[in-house]
């Protein structure tokens, strides 16, 4: 008997998901004679009568290196430890989850998916004893111990082309632009596109910005000419006012102000004179084909993942370190979030090429 595993993505969906799919499937069909089974939308799909099951076999594959979104489906709210009701309520079905795996026959899941969908493999894992290998999923890059996720490098280039289009409108008609980037947590995408977009000013979660000196730096700019303002502004940045708040009364700031964008927009208004319009770009970051770099990322990725399986790394999850693909445990992945380092490399470098980070 072919050993059967199978695979699921979970959370958002992120550009380079399939083609993970593709290589998991080519390498373990083709080099291992295995049977890949697609469990769809994250673990809901082996809760539901009939269970949601896809054979993945080699023609399943064709033109998936670079389509984006995933072929099996995703769901944000896919925890069967917590399994939402129609009433509104919550129940536990992961015993039910680990029984459907087991009358499958399936061996073991790779789990593509960010921190929570990886923490719930975990769990299901040292509570219901299902072999898990975790491949890490965020466009946001905020998973610790893999240097990149594939998707992050994508939604950088859009982003980046967002900024470069903005930056002809704004000269046009000496507007200060925002846009605003995803990152409700993490700053990554925001500084990256910002560096790479030309950006006057970036700001990110991690630095809460002071008003009056993004207001100096417009006016700076306008003093010696250059009427136009390009802000980058992360999903999740918020002024100093709000420095104090916790992630929950963070999340509610931002959802009664309209969004990071229009909070900062509302936070110039009176201290600066200039017109202003935003940009919320929004999931246009996560959909469409994969940039080369995460293609070959993802690709590297489940053939790796393949590899952990055939010697019975369950637990582990494949990470990207210095140009190498490593195994890591996925407890380490999940055990703290990786957000930009005020203090780091890159924050630097903006700073000393003239961008105002708000503080
Ligand atoms: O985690 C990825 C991400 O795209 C975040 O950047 C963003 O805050 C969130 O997902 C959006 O989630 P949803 O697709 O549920 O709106």
């Amino acid at each position: 008997m072919p050993r059967r595993i199978g695979i699921s993505t979970g959370g958002g969906d992120a550009p380079g998901l399939n083609a993970v799919i593709r290589a998991f499937v080519k390498h373990a069909v083709r080099d291992r004679g295995w049977e890949v089974l697609g469990i769809e939308d994250s673990f809901d799909g082996l809760l539901r009568k009939p269970r949601g099951l896809v054979p993945l076999d080699l023609p399943s594959c064709r033109g998936l290196l670079s389509r984006g979104g995933t072929i099996l489906g995703t769901t944000n709210r896919g925890d069967p430890f917590m399994y939402p009701t129609a009433d509104g309520g919550k129940i536990d079905r992961s015993a039910e989850t680990a029984t459907a795996l087991r009358e499958e026959g399936i061996e073991g899941v790779v789990v593509m998916g960010g921190d929570g969908t990886l923490a719930i493999g975990l769990r299901l894992m040292t509570d219901h004893g299902v072999p898990v290998v975790g491949v890490p999923k965020t466009i946001d890059n905020d998973l610790s111990v893999t240097d990149l996720t594939f998707g992050f490098l994508t939604a950088v280039e859009v982003a980046t082309d967002a900024l470069d289009r903005l930056h002809t409108t704004a000269d046009s008609h000496d507007r200060v632009m925002f846009l605003e980037v995803m990152g409700r947590d993490a700053g990554h995408i925001a500084l990256h596109a910002g560096i790479a977009g030309g950006a006057d000013i970036i700001l990110i979660p991690e630095i809460p910005y002071d008003p009056d000196r993004v207001a100096a730096k417009i006016k700076a700019r306008r003093d010696v000419g250059r009427p136009a303002t390009i802000i980058v502004v992360a999903e999740g940045a918020l002024p100093l006012e709000s420095a104090s708040l916790d992630r929950k009364a963070r999340l509610a700031r931002l959802k009664r102000g309209g969004g990071a964008a229009a909070i900062a927009m509302a936070q110039l208004e009176g201290r600066i004179e200039a017109e202003m319009r935003s940009c919320v770009l929004g999931h246009v970051q996560r959909g469409g084909t994969p940039v080369p770099f995460d293609r070959i990322l993802a690709t590297r990725l489940g053939v790796a993942a393949v590899d952990i399986v055939a010697r019975d790394g369950w637990g582990e999850m494949v990470a990207y370190v210095g140009d190498r693909v490593v195994s890591v445990p996925i407890r380490d992945a999940v055990a703290h979030q990786k957000l930009v380092d005020p203090q780091g490399e890159l924050v630097y470098v903006a700073r000393a090429t003239g961008c105002e980070l708000g503080a």
